[in-house]
């Protein structure tokens, strides 16, 4: 697609984080089940509901522009997701894929939050009010898990990561 302007831009980037968001739903699926630690498993399960709200969501803001709802592949999410996978199959140790995970999610977090905070600014640049407040309410989720996952990260000293680094030891 030519991209001759902001909106172009935008709609691009819309359509990228919409097909991440489906890749995202089908690796949380497959990874919830792999985590050990209940607290972490748990925000698996609760951002795999969020994920599914955000699809609906990004539809949403489509359809409000009279877009058509679909994806355009995202190479970069595609690329998280498999060193995520690499990582997860290389560990075997409980503890430490568990760690692995908390890596891998966070790194997707952080991506999604890049895509939306430009994508809330393109909005508002465009003055596109509702669609603006749409994907800063995904954004605000997207935050908030992954300030979960750095919580869990830092009690690895106590939980995952007592374990871990005792099998190190
Ligand atoms: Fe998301
Ligand atoms: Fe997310």
């Amino acid at each position: 697609m030519d991209m001759e302007n902001l909106y172009d831009l935008f709609v691009e980037q819309l359509r990228d984080i919409y097909y991440a968001e489906n890749q995202l739903l089908k690796a949380l699926k497959k990874m919830s089940e792999k985590a050990t630690c209940p607290d972490l498993s748990a925000a698996y399960s609760e951002h795999l509901e969020e994920t599914r709200g955000q699809i609906e969501t990004l539809e949403r803001v489509m359809q409000s522009l009279d877009l058509e709802v679909k994806g355009e592949k995202c190479e970069a999410i595609m690329g998280i997701l498999k060193e995520a996978d690499e990582l997860i199959s290389e560990t075997e140790n409980e503890a430490v894929r568990d760690a692995a995970m908390i890596l891998a999610a966070q790194k997707v977090e952080h991506y999604e939050i890049a895509t939306y905070g430009t994508l809330c600014a393109f909005a508002d640049c465009l003055g596109l009010d509702a669609q603006a407040e749409l994907l800063r309410n995904i954004l605000a989720e997207e935050r908030s898990a992954d300030e979960k996952l750095t919580k869990l990260a830092m009690n690895l000293k106590n939980g995952v990561n007592k374990t871990a680094m005792q099998e190190a030891a």
